[in-house]
């Protein structure tokens, strides 16, 4: 038989993914439905009392109690955070752990859910599959439209002893339920979502132009980043109400398309100088993002090209490649310049070692995700020239 071309794909998603305004009202029916009737709330304290939290907790009240809350999560969360909350969930005899809040709070709460159920510190758990006993169900309800961290198999926290983040990784990571409802976004602020939101971009730009990605993920990526561009395109209005839904999906695909793949070499910068500079990662990428696709050059161009016209039919329909590329990668400057995010140096607190971020990036895990073979002297000339 003559050999056979062919991919062959694991995809990993949440068994059950709801996405619109108000979905988050299901959730007491998916809970039922699992036989799931103890759960712990662990809620981001920054939404404060937004008024989609608080119509969904009062569902989540039983026969006149209310569902047992968590909201000590903090921006970025410690293993040590996952610890305390799994402490809670044993001793409260938990079977399930709903997480309404950003990436940190997701994060936070898959960590608390493996280190519910498995035994020892959570750093053991490093790496991928290297837990045995399956997590309690999480129900993820993302409040900012970035990490994707609801539909992913990773959850990422912060160690200490020498300082780093961990990720610890596992198709049992993966939540129970994903419920995307945009009525939470409504509570971010406008530059945080701008920030957030070009993370999102940069998971599925990543995803798509990674050359082992498998076609789903491509496709997925691709979907996303047109659904996040055209939000973008709104500039300084781009979190309208009109906006919320697009700007949520976009997140959702880009977190499937990313979380079957891998992120690249924009991470791999964005990690370097949040791991040393503690530097937002939603920041990070979105002032990364641009230079780095701009240094890619010619070589990413019909890709790119390919998401413009898709986004952009009329506009770019019979633009040349490298016209219609430059119009995302511009696109793409033009909104984080007008949202207010900041510079890279400013993230660095003024001054960036070159050397040692660009040899960290080289030696990230995504490294070989790129378009093109990136070395740390490249990484530092992308560097240079954002100074
Ligand atoms: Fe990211």
């Amino acid at each position: 038989m003559d050999p056979i071309a062919f991919s062959e794909l694991r995809f990993l998603a949440p068994a059950r993914i709801l996405v619109g305004t108000g979905c988050r009202s299901e959730l007491p029916r998916l809970l039922a439905e699992a036989g799931r009737r103890n759960p712990l709330v662990v809620v981001d304290p920054r939404i404060g009392d937004a008024p989609a939290l608080r119509d969904l907790l009062a569902l989540l009240t039983v026969g006149g109690s209310a569902a047992a809350i968590c909201d000590e999560v903090p921006g970025e969360p410690y293993v040590e955070t996952a610890e305390a909350i799994a402490v809670r969930l044993r001793a409260g005899q938990h079977d399930a752990v709903i997480a309404i809040g950003g990436g940190s709070v997701i994060d936070a709460a898959k960590g608390a859910a493996l280190a519910a159920t498995n035994p020892g510190r959570l750093v053991s758990y490093e790496g991928l599959d290297r837990f045995e006993a399956m997590p309690l169900p999480v129900y993820a309800l993302p409040t900012t439209a970035g990490t994707g961290s609801e539909v992913t198999r990773v959850t990422v926290l912060g160690a200490t002893d020498p300082i780093r983040k961990i990720s610890i990784k596992g198709a049992r990571l993966v939540p129970a339920a994903a419920l995307v409802d945009p009525d939470f976004l409504r509570s971010v602020p406008p530059r945080v979502a701008a920030a957030a939101a070009t993370d999102a971009l940069t998971h599925a730009l990543e995803a798509y132009l990674r050359p082992a990605s498998s076609p789903v993920s491509r496709a997925l990526g691709i979907r996303a980043a047109v659904l996040i561009l055209r939000v973008m395109a709104a500039g300084t209005s781009f979190m309208e109400s009109r906006h919320l839904l697009d700007l949520a999906t976009g997140s959702m695909l880009a977190g499937l398309a990313f979380g079957n793949s891998d992120v690249g070499p924009v991470h791999c910068l964005a990690e370097s100088i949040g791991a040393v500079y503690k530097a937002p990662h939603g920041a990070a990428n979105a002032v990364l993002l641009g230079p780095t696709l701009r240094y890619y050059g010619s070589a990413v161009d019909a890709a790119l090209a390919e998401v413009t016209r898709s986004a952009w039919p009329d506009l770019f329909g019979s633009a040349s490649d490298a016209v219609a590329a430059s119009a995302l990668v511009e696109g793409v400057a033009r909104f984080v310049g007008g949202a207010g995010i900041g510079t890279m140096l400013e993230m660095c607190g003024g001054q960036i070692d070159l050397e040692l971020i660009s040899a960290l990036a080289e030696t990230n895990n995504s490294n070989a995700s790129g378009p093109v073979p990136m070395r740390a002297a490249d990484y530092r000339r992308i560097l240079q020239g954002m100074l």
